[in-house]
């Protein structure tokens, strides 16, 4: 019976992985640099910590399931609501601020394409206890210098909600209505929108894609709107941070998120052509969600990579990462060596961990071990004759050059690059 994986789900093949770990690596240093630390949350959780503030559009697509204790449960859509679970309930008495990181897969049940998958990988970071404009920079600084030591090239926008959500008040539009609003938006049908209020400064506002003058042009419009020109200085003091390491942005007030729990500036990052899930990263501040969840009021900020879509856009970039080839192929050169050849690899692999070392297994003839380790890409290998073991040594070939030497066994390191 052939059973094939889930829809939405991908196998990762050795090549893959490699990929994907070189890069995560790589992800990693820049958080430890920018002192983040690494942690853990549940595969799944209790439903109602997503139902409390995550919105419509992520309680849509998740995959919920009752437990033999007929608990309601979920596998985790997203990061941020877990952490700040894991914050109230471990956390909570530790010095502010607290920076962490995350990289784990998240779980959708989106409808699959290039770039949507079901299982998912995301790695983000969460930066706890702090409201200064210093943090909001720092997280987008973050990401801004991942991608950038990543070699690729993308899009940063960037938003603050309370400007619109400054007007929307003014107007009078209830907070459910607000919501819905928030989600046409995210969905660009601005159609649905005009039936629910027909402001013009709104509609001019959501549609501003500028550099950072976008904030005057915000502003002339905004004349007599406190709270949204309040939002306006605020996504000013994080914009001149920006500057500060010349990072470059564009201001789309037309950004909103699709999750709910965002209170002020927030920011999405796109990398052009790669199709309709172009958006690699999003994320922003949410000043309220810890309180909501029986913590302390601490305010929050932070965002999430969508992994996979890195790897895709590094493909698409042709930014290579090539794998590495075994180091070294131990071939015993009869059947009366074979447990020297062994002997010597256990050694080996136990001396120099940091070279990848290969052994026959299949009982190949030398001749055929030869031509096996040309086929998989061994730098080097290490022929166990009787005779040369008798005098401790071993014939080393360099599979490039076909060159072939004897060497004595304590120092084949020193022979191998
Ligand atoms: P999000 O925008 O829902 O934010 O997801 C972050 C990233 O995950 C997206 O930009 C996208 O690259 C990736 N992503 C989302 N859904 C899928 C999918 N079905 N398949 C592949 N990739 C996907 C959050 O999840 C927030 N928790 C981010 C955050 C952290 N905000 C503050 N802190």
């Amino acid at each position: 019976m052939k059973i094939e994986r889930p829809r939405g789900t991908r196998d990762f093949l050795p090549e893959d992985m490699w990929k994907r770990r070189f890069t995560e690596n790589a992800i990693m240093e820049v958080l430890n640099s920018y002192n983040y630390e690494e942690i853990l949350i549940p595969t799944f959780e209790h439903l109602e910590l997503f139902e409390i503030k995550s919105g419509e559009e992520i309680k849509k697509h998740m995959y919920v399931f009752e437990d033999k204790g007929k608990r309601n449960l979920c596998l985790r859509p997203e990061a941020t609501a877990s952490v700040c679970r894991m914050f109230v309930e471990n956390l909570r008495n530790r010095q502010l601020p607290i920076r962490l990181y995350y990289s784990c897969p998240m779980f959708r049940y989106d409808e699959p394409q290039k770039g949507r998958y079901r299982e998912f990988w995301q790695i983000g970071v969460e930066l706890i206890g702090s409201k200064s404009s210093e943090s909001d920079a720092e997280v987008i600084a973050l990401a801004i210098d991942i991608l950038k030591k990543l070699g690729l090239k993308f899009k940063l926008e960037i938003s603050h909600l309370g400007i619109i959500r400054g007007l929307l008040n003014d107007l009078g539009i209830s907070k459910d209505n607000q919501s819905m609003i928030f989600s046409y938006i995210d969905k660009g049908d601005l159609e649905n929108i005009k039936k629910i209020m027909k402001s013009d400064i709104f509609f001019k506002l959501i549609d501003i894609r500028r550099k950072r003058d976008a904030l005057e042009l915000a502003h002339s419009m905004l004349d007599g709107h406190e709270n949204s020109i309040n939002a306006l200085k605020e996504l000013q003091k994080i914009l001149r941070l920006l500057d500060f390491s010349e990072i470059e942005y564009e201001v789309n007030l037309g950004i909103v998120r699709g999750l709910e729990y965002y209170t002020g500036m927030v920011f999405e990052i796109s990398v052009p052509n790669l199709g309709a899930q172009n958006q690699i990263c999003g994320g922003g501040r949410y000043d309220e969600l810890i309180e909501l969840l029986g913590g302390p009021k601490t305010p929050a900020v932070g965002f999430a990579f969508g992994f996979d879509r890195i790897i895709e856009a590094m493909e698409m970039q042709k930014i290579e990462i090539l794998s590495k080839n075994p180091d070294l192929l131990i071939a015993p050169a009869n059947d009366s060596v074979r447990d020297a050849a062994w002997k010597l690899t256990m050694k080996l692999r136990k001396n120099l961990v940091e070279k990848r070392i290969d052994i026959d297994l299949m009982n190949r003839k030398l001749e055929k071990i030869l031509e096996y380790a040309s086929r998989i890409g061994v730098k080097n290998v290490i022929i166990v004759g009787e005779k040369d073991l008798s005098k401790n040594k071993v014939a080393l070939r360099n599979m490039k050059t076909g060159e072939q030497k004897l060497v004595e066994i304590d120092e084949i390191a020193k022979n191998i690059d």
